[in-house]
């Protein structure tokens, strides 16, 4: 397993889930990873098990400053970027009656704005290694609405629209830098839990978050991830401003 020999990958929102089941992955295909994430302590340990391969950059995704400084720390750490995966998200649920400005407010600037500032420092960077490949990661709510997801659902249409977007941009000026979206369904994640909780037991809070989707269960992180790499691999090089659903259905 080489399909990333010799690359290196940066992961925001890489110290839990679905991030950090692609930073394991990545490792094992011969990467180097830049795991950057609010969560210091569970990033720094993510790094030290990934030995030399990896390191922990602290990184608010919603902040200009931070982006700046987390990737020039990424940069003395492990040197150029090939690969750039945007998987930073938060997700709360408020229906459209009764939901506050600032829930909105909050979840744009983490999912939406969050993806813009990821997508400009990973076309900068990308650009001074001579190309890669941009993955962000949407969601189901991303090509369906939500009932109860009003602001997640809009953050993520609002990735779905701005990779096709990147994507155009960096074909029509011969950057070599290819940007695709995934668009995860109901994963067991720490994003999830909350969901789960709501149910008597675990078994049947995962089976009420299953039974939306047609192969009727949930999916591994590691089954993101693998579909992820994919996209951040040569085996995807003439893939650009595409959507990936990995919902078991759940948007056929
Ligand atoms: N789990 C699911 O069912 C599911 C489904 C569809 C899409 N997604 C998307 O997949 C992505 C990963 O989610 P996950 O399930 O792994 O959740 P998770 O909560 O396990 O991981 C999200 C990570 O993002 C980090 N993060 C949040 N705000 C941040 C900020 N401002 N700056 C830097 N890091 C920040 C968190 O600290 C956390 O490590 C998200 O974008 C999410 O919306 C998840």
């Amino acid at each position: 397993m080489t399909r990333l020999a010799g690359k290196t990958a940066f992961i925001s929102g890489g110290a839990s889930g679905i991030g950090a089941a692609t930073a394991r992955l990545m490792v094992r295909e011969g990467a180097r990873v830049a795991i950057g994430d609010l969560q210091d302590e569970a990033g720094q340990k993510l790094a030290s098990e990934l030995g030399e391969s990896a390191a922990f950059v602290s990184l608010d995704v919603t902040s200009e400053s931070s982006w700046e400084s987390a990737v020039a720390d990424a940069e003395a750490q492990l040197g150029g970027f090939h690969i750039w995966i945007n998987a930073a998200g938060i997700s709360v649920p408020a229906a459209i009656d009764g939901a506050s400005f600032e829930h909105w407010k909050q979840t744009m600037n983490v999912n939406a704005d969050g993806v813009f500032l990821g997508c400009r420092a990973a076309v900068e960077a990308l650009r001074r290694s001579g190309g890669g490949s941009i993955v962000n990661i949407s969601s189901t709510l991303g090509i369906r609405g939500g009932s109860a997801f009003p602001a997640y659902s809009a953050s993520k249409g609002a990735v779905r629209m701005l990779t096709k977007s990147v994507a155009l941009r960096c074909a029509e000026q011969q950057w070599n830098i290819r940007c695709n979206s995934v668009h995860p369904g109901a994963t067991e994640t720490p994003m999830v839990e909350p969901y789960v909780k709501m149910a008597p037991d675990r078994e049947q809070g995962l089976a009420m978050l299953a039974s939306a989707h047609p192969m009727g269960r949930v999916a591994q992180p590691q089954e993101i991830a693998a579909a992820i790499v994919f996209l951040a691999s040569d085996d995807a090089s003439y893939i650009t401003g595409v959507e990936l659903p990995v919902d078991g259905g759940f948007c056929a």
